[in-house]
């Protein structure tokens, strides 16, 4: 999938991502999720996944993202970055994960709603290692609205 975006914007992002990774809450699962959102205006809002005993009260890393950024005034959206993987605690490799961590249904329709189709989603193994996808992809002929 081809982005105007630069590599070296990409990489930053997916550092931006593995860096909030690194504060998931996740008690219950053990599988750490971290993302990075880029807005139009340059700035750069990170999540991670928060769990809940409750279980479905569990924020996803990528709709933390998103809300910060609603919360902190943007509204614009070009790309977000997404790596995850079951937390190794110390024996983690920085910047690696086993598997691309793709967003789940909830998150994609997040993202509709607020970055469209045209955003970017890069999912990453590392700063080498990653697919760049378009939302349109992830959610074809996904549900935007009755007006
Ligand atoms: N999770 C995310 O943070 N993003 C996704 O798109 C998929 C799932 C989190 C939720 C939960 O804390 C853990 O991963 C296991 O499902």
């Amino acid at each position: 999938m081809k982005t105007n975006m630069a590599d070296a914007a990409i990489v930053e992002l997916i550092e931006m991502a593995f860096e909030a990774r690194k504060n998931a809450y996740i008690p219950y699962s053990g599988y750490a999720v971290g993302a990075a959102l880029a807005c139009a205006d340059s700035r750069i809002f990170t999540g991670c996944n928060v769990e809940n005993a409750s279980f479905g009260a569990t924020n996803c890393a990528e709709r933390t993202a998103f809300f910060k950024a609603v919360s902190e005034g943007a509204r614009d959206f070009r790309a977000i970055a997404i790596v995850g993987g079951v937390w190794q605690g110390q024996d983690e490799k920085p910047y690696s994960v086993k598997d691309y961590a793709y967003p789940c249904g909830i998150c994609r329709q997040v993202m509709k709603e607020l970055g469209g189709d045209d955003l970017t989603v890069i999912v990453a193994r590392s700063r080498e290692d990653y697919k760049v996808w378009t939302l349109a992809k992830l959610l074809p002929e996904g549900f935007g609205g009755w007006q």
